[in-house]
């Protein structure tokens, strides 16, 4: 690797530093330095994944570079920033991967004349080598300090993504959007196979018609859009019935219950839209 490239220092190496410590160093566009995580054993399996870098055991070790990420869960973000901020490290550009919160979570930083910012890429980072794979194309929101999203758009850019700039007072909704298309996804299949074993539907049919139920359903989504894909009772109009499933569910988990009622409304309204 050249030294001539700018260097990153990762701050916590789970899922998302992992896979963009790789990409980063795959595309050769960075040079992965310092690898910090809450163990040095842990620190030396995202080096190893990563293929570059050095694990580090504590933050008074890590070197100054020209970019840092923060890749640590969300609450420990400030916590970190202002670990750093006591080390008198010369001032680079700070950056994390949150989608909720802002880059005023490095404020620490921030004062001693870091620029910063944070960078969200909208995809589920559940297994590193995965997210790898399925990296390019990905959208990501760069919100914080003008000059930091300017130079981190090139760097995410070389990794296939697409940069939009989010402004910071939107970071929270725009993060609900992503709850909303993702993380949603699984918590409505569990409880509809939870009702469906309630129901007496036999468990060895339940893998096929899971694989079956979701392709259809994707290939509606795209074909036809949200509104277009809609089917089912509430986008009929058939409040009677909606009323009366809605109950059986309430008895069944009170807060699938409301779950229920409050879909079915939105379902309502979805058709309604579309019929204008
Ligand atoms: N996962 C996703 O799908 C996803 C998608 C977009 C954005 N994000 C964002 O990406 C960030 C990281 O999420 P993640 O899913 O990668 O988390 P993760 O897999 O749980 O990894 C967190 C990493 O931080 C390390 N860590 C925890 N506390 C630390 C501390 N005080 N000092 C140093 N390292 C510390 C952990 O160390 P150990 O390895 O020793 O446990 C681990 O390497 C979060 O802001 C999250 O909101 C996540």
């Amino acid at each position: 690797m050249s030294a001539l490239l700018p260097t990153l220092n990762l701050v916590g190496a789970g899922r998302v530093g992992k896979t963009l410590g790789r990409l980063w160093q795959q595309a050769g566009v960075l040079q992965i330095q310092d690898v910090l995580t809450t163990s040095a054993a842990s620190a030396q399996a995202a080096v190893d994944f990563i293929g570059a870098g050095h694990a580090i055991a504590s933050p008074a070790q890590m070197r100054p570079a020209s970019l840092w990420l923060l890749a640590v869960p969300d609450r420990q973000i400030a916590a970190s920033a202002q670990t750093l901020a006591t080390l008198g490290l010369p001032p680079a550009l700070a950056f994390h991967a949150s989608g909720a919160l802002a880059a005023t979570e490095l404020a620490p930083l921030r004062a001693q004349g870091w620029s910063c910012a944070s960078a969200h890429c909208i995809l589920s980072f559940a297994d590193p080598a995965t997210a790898q794979q399925q990296f390019r194309g990905t959208v990501c929101a760069l919100e914080g300090d003008a000059a930091a999203a300017q130079r981190l758009e090139p760097l995410l850019t070389a990794l296939g993504a697409q940069c939009f700039a989010l402004a910071t007072e939107h970071k929270l909704i725009y993060h609900a959007a992503a709850v909303w298309a993702t993380n949603f996804l699984p918590v409505l299949q569990a409880q509809a196979e939870a009702l469906w074993r309630h129901s007496g539907l036999p468990a060895e049919l339940l893998p096929g018609l899971r694989e079956r139920l979701l392709h259809h359903a994707v290939d509606n989504l795209l074909a036809l859009g949200p509104a277009g894909a809609l089917t089912g009772p509430a986008a009929r109009g058939d409040t009677a019935l909606v009323e009366r499933q809605g109950q059986a569910v309430q008895a069944f988990d009170a807060d699938a219950g409301a779950a229920y009622a409050a879909l079915s409304a939105m379902a309502a309204r979805l058709a309604r839209d579309r019929q204008l």
